[in-house]
């Protein structure tokens, strides 16, 4: 028996924009997590349990596009791990709301069969088998998700140079508040994909804007000059409202959350709904917390950026 996980993340910077080679800036939610646990089975076949949605199914049987049985497939023929097994999965991270948790379920199955395989990975390993699931449902995803899950660290990403672990000289805390409309990302992606065809010059230019945003957050983070980052967050999220990935739910939670005293926030992810991340004060969050449960987040997590936990 073989227990792996993987972890969820969060955008700090960047959404979107990375799609079209710009940095982003993303870090692990270690304490999120997607499990799968692994077992020799006696009778033949493959038999995957699924408990969030509650259903069980046979590998041979699954369809071509179920994406647990894409990366369950990809996985053993590209390790190339023979036997039959068992396979539970389960997860702790909200679907469809810019947390990762299709990418940390699927890092999850890829490290469970390797172990199951005899086979460690390593991070870019995982990050790219990932990728191609990643790849099947999102479009053109620019890899960011995969990569912050499979490496587990801070880092900035670019689509050409891929991860570059970055420091958190001062650790922060950061409220992340479910709006607890789901999103998927290839809708916001595929729209700004379309606008961009109507109108190139004005996104690449928010794009550029946005990169901007980015490289003073890097600089921030690496000086540990953090009072900086929820002015950033806001700006970021000027841009990602021009951009229209923003959504009305969205705006209100950012708006109670202002109003109860971060100093900054923006969406995090594909947008249209999902997670909403603020910057504040430690001694603030918990007052935070309850404000935003209280205009209407389906879920609130205080959690610290680059402490022992997160870095
Ligand atoms: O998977 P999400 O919702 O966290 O969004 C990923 C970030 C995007 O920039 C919107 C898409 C991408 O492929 O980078």
């Amino acid at each position: 028996m073989f227990l792996e996980s993987a972890c969820a993340k969060i955008i700090l910077f960047g959404e979107h924009a990375v799609v079209y080679g710009r940095p982003a800036i993303a870090v692990p939610l270690t304490q999120l997590r997607a499990r799968a646990r692994i077992a020799a089975r006696a009778d033949t076949g493959i038999v995957v349990h699924v408990r969030d949605q509650a259903r069980t199914f046979r590998l041979e049987e699954a369809a071509d596009d179920d994406p647990l049985a894409v990366i369950t497939r990809l996985t053993i023929e590209s390790l190339k791990v023979g036997g039959d097994f068992e396979l539970w999965i389960e997860s702790d991270i909200p679907l469809a709301s810019g947390l990762g948790s299709g990418a940390a379920v699927s890092a999850a199955i890829v490290r469970a069969i390797a172990a199951f395989g005899g086979r460690v990975l390593a991070a870019e390993q995982v990050s790219k088998l990932v990728y191609e699931t990643e790849r099947l449902y999102h479009g053109s995803p620019s890899g960011i998700d995969n990569t912050v899950i499979a490496y587990e660290k801070p880092m900035r990403f670019t689509r050409a140079l891929g991860p570059k672990l970055i420091q958190i000289s001062r650790p922060f805390t950061l409220v992340i508040a479910n709006t607890g409309k789901s999103s998927p990302t290839k809708v916001s992606v595929g729209d700004v994909r379309r606008g961009r065809e109507l109108d190139p010059a004005r996104y690449e230019t928010i794009f550029d804007e946005i990169e901007m945003i980015v490289d003073d957050a890097l600089k921030a983070l690496a000086s540990g000059e953090n009072d900086s980052l929820g002015g950033l967050m806001t700006r970021n999220q000027e841009k990602l409202r021009e951009l229209d990935v923003s959504s009305n739910e969205i705006e209100h939670l950012l708006n109670a959350g202002m109003h109860a005293g971060a100093a900054g926030g923006k969406l995090s992810g594909g947008g249209r709904g999902g997670n909403v991340i603020f910057y504040v004060n430690e001694d603030q969050a918990d007052n935070l917390k309850e404000r935003l449960l209280g205009a209407g987040a389906t879920d609130v997590i205080v959690t610290q950026v680059g402490g022992s936990s997160n870095s």
